[in-house]
């Protein structure tokens, strides 16, 4: 029972960063416009962050010395209590463990490509599910400031968002400052652009 309590946690944590869709696009589907110098190169930034090899992280060494400790029976790379904080929307409809099986039907192709672009601490990790924002429309809209970014799903992170995956749930938890760790992935606009 406790166990099923706080697997329930894991996820509510999840949902107040992923916002209120389960409609998850991948990362690559925000590189295509996010990736010019002139416009502050967000997916750039980003791939060079930590963020961006979160998945890999799970087979470590590292990884593998945690999960024996905890006795977990599967491998942290196929374990639902380490995948959730390194992957985009598990449980929400984001990332998902796939089959060997489904994965060698090249039926399956797509699903695959798009689950591919869920591993990883993405841009929806932080910025919520993107189907119903992800439009040039839309995107200008928002940063015009004539549609507001709650209205498509569109969050503008903060401190919490960051604590939803930074915390004593996490194995490897020793404190967040939030000043110290956002300098560390900061991707702003380039000066000028906001004006
Ligand atoms: C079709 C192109 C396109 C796609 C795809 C796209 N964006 Fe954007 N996005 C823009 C444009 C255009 C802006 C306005 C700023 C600019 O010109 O770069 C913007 C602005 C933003 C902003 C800042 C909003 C503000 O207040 O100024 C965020 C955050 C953002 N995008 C995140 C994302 C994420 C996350 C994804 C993927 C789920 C994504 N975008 C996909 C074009 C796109
Ligand atoms: C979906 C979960 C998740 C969210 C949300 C998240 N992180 Fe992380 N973060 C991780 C994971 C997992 C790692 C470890 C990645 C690795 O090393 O493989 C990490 C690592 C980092 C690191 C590198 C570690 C270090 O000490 O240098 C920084 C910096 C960081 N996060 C900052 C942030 C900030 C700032 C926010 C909020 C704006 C945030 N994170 C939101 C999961 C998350
Ligand atoms: C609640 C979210 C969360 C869960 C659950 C979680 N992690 Fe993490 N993990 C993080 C964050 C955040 C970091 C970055 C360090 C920190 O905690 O500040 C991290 C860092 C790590 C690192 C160190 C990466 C580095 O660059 O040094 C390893 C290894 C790791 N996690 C393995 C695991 C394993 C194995 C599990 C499952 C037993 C797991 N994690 C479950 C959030 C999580
Ligand atoms: C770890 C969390 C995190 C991830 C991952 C992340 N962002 Fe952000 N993003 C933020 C935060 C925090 C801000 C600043 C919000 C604010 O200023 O209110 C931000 C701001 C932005 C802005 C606006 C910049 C500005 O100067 O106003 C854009 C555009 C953006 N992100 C796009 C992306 C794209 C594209 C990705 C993926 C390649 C991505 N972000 C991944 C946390 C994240």
């Amino acid at each position: 029972m406790i166990r099923v309590v706080a697997a329930c946690l894991v996820l509510a944590g999840t949902v107040l960063l992923a916002g209120d869709s389960a409609q998850y696009v991948g990362t690559n589907s925000c590189k295509m416009c996010h990736k010019t110098e002139a416009k502050g190169n967000q997916f750039g930034i980003w791939s060079e962050t930590k963020h961006a090899t979160a998945l890999a992280t799970l087979s470590s060494h590292e990884a593998l010395e945690i999960a024996k400790e905890r006795g977990l029976e599967e491998l942290p790379s196929e374990s639902a209590e380490c995948l959730p904080c390194h992957t985009v929307g598990m449980g929400l409809g984001g990332y998902q463990l796939l089959s060997a099986a489904f994965v060698a039907d090249a039926a399956n192709k797509k699903a695959v490509r798009k689950n591919k672009s869920l591993e990883n601490v993405g841009c929806e990790s932080c910025h919520g599910a993107g189907k119903n924002y992800k439009s040039r429309k839309i995107m200008t809209g928002i940063f015009d400031g004539s549609i507001s970014p709650d209205s498509v799903g569109l969050v503008m992170p903060n401190e919490e968002t960051c604590t939803a995956c930074h915390n004593e749930r996490s194995p490897k938890f020793t404190g967040f400052d939030f000043e110290t760790m956002y300098a560390k992935i900061a991707h702003p606009y380039p000066a000028g652009m906001r004006e």
